[in-house]
């Protein structure tokens, strides 16, 4: 795709814009079974074989618990301010709820007081995927009970961080944990099927503004948000099946979350899976609880997805029309690189009237990276955030209030399923030695950064 020659600067996004760097805990932290952490769901689903690629798992990822002070440094020398990571749960409440670990708080304690003496925002992901395995024993996100847990959770981060972390992150992508980990049992806790995803789905539109309530109630000052995936759909012919089809998936990747947050309960047209989901004998009675009045949406993007219809695929009747089909440019992940998406979703959820301001929590691309002589010089990289910065700047000149941007990932990191081997980071890892390289991604960035005092 022809893209003009990029000219802009971190600063021509105002100085108040807040540009970042993301991590998750059980992706980055290893140390999974040290100072009194209990395991997660990942931790237990990476055992099972063939459920990660190359056996991989989570156990040591990049030893982030033993070298964030190293880390940090890094975040600063790349010229960040923002530093977005996840509380593992079951590292502050090691069986999920009861007895709460003070060794696991004490590690949090010091990764924000290091941040704040290093001048980096610290910025709380509540929940990034990691649910403690004793509380899955007992029904995970299918539980109704897993409102009182998560609820128990927040209130202990909110009370124990809120007088020095004031930027929140209720859930991560609610829609990818419930329908891979519940329904396509592609993530953990690897469960399938509608039964457990519905209830599931449920649970977790109510955890997130549940969530917001606590902060709200606990922090002074706090900015609260949740994160959102979301995809362009777009149909794959302009044949009134393929439009159909495309407009079920926009329903599932890109609405089922938001719109209960924005307090307009599910959405429901035309697809059954939706319509069993409002009839879910629960459901009615919370559409006011499903809503919370969020200070900002985080939205978290990687590419968009051509759909056609297809009657063999229950429910939804559609499938995607792969990139690599439709011979486009994609990643290592093959996941298509199409900046002009990235517009037309920004777009898109500014349109919903009642979002006030939207930071992007991630964006990103993995590459085959080569590290030679010491250097990473990961081109592709550096052009894919080219292209999507600037696309960010066209909406936001155009009226939509994008007021920060999260680059994922500081570094190579445990790609859930696909282990160590899709690199994501600015910074790469050796995952044998843990010696961390900046990668040429890293230092563009630093460049384009310079100067940049918001
Ligand atoms: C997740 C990250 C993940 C990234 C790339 C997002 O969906 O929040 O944890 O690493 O995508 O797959």
């Amino acid at each position: 795709m022809d893209t003009p020659p990029f000219t802009l600067k971190a600063r021509d996004f105002g100085p108040d814009f807040k540009w970042g760097v993301a991590v998750a805990a059980a992706q980055n932290e290893g140390a999974w079974n040290q100072d009194g952490r209990g395991p997660s769901i990942w931790d237990v689903f990476s055992r099972r074989q063939g459920k990660v690629k190359n056996g991989h798992r989570p156990t040591i990822a990049c030893d982030f618990y033993h070298r964030y002070k190293d880390d940090l440094m890094l975040v600063k020398a790349l010229g960040f301010k923002v530093f977005r990571f996840s509380i593992s749960w079951s590292r502050v409440l090691p069986e999920g709820t009861g007895k709460v670990n003070k060794e696991g708080l004490q590690f949090y304690h010091n990764l924000i007081d290091e941040c704040l003496a290093l001048g980096i925002e610290p910025w709380i992901t509540l929940y990034h995927w990691d649910l403690p395995q004793a509380l899955e024993k007992q029904g995970g996100w299918t539980s109704h009970l897993i409102n009182r847990w998560f609820n128990r959770f927040a209130t202990l981060c909110a009370e124990e961080f809120g007088d020095r972390v004031k930027h929140w992150i209720v859930l991560n992508e609610p829609m990818g944990f419930t329908s891979l980990g519940y329904m396509l049992g592609k993530h953990a806790p690897g469960r399938t099927g509608l039964s457990n995803f519905l209830p599931a789905v449920h649970h977790a539109a109510l955890a997130q503004a549940d969530g917001g309530r606590i902060l709200r109630d606990s922090v002074k000052k706090a900015h609260i948000g949740t994160s959102f995936s979301c995809s362009e759909v777009l149909p794959y012919t302009d044949s009134t099946l393929d439009i159909q089809a495309a407009n079920r998936m926009d329903i599932l990747l890109n609405r089922l979350f938001i719109e209960p947050a924005l307090g307009k309960g599910f959405p429901d047209e035309g697809m059954q899976l939706l319509e069993k989901l409002r009839l879910h004998n629960t459901t009615w009675k919370y559409t006011n609880r499903y809503a919370f009045d969020f200070d900002f949406i985080g939205l978290q993007h990687y590419f968009p997805v051509v759909i056609r219809h297809n009657s063999f695929i229950p429910i939804i009747q559609a499938s995607e029309v792969k990139p690599v089909t439709r011979k486009v440019p994609h990643t290592a992940m093959k996941w298509e690189v199409n900046p002009n998406a990235f517009y037309h979703i920004l777009k898109k959820f500014w349109k919903y009237g009642a979002v006030k301001e939207i930071i992007v929590t991630e964006n990103g691309a993995a590459y085959h990276d080569q590290l030679k002589d010491g250097v990473v010089n990961d081109v592709e990289r550096i052009s894919y955030f080219q292209q999507y910065i600037q696309a960010m700047m066209r909406a936001k000149k155009e009226g939509v209030n994008v007021k920060g941007y999260l680059a994922w990932s500081l570094m190579d990191n445990f790609e859930w399923a696909e282990g160590y081997q899709a690199r994501f980071g600015l910074v790469h890892v050796d995952f044998k030695t843990q010696l961390r390289t900046i990668k040429n991604s890293g230092y563009w960035f630093r460049s384009f950064l310079g100067g940049h005092s918001g």
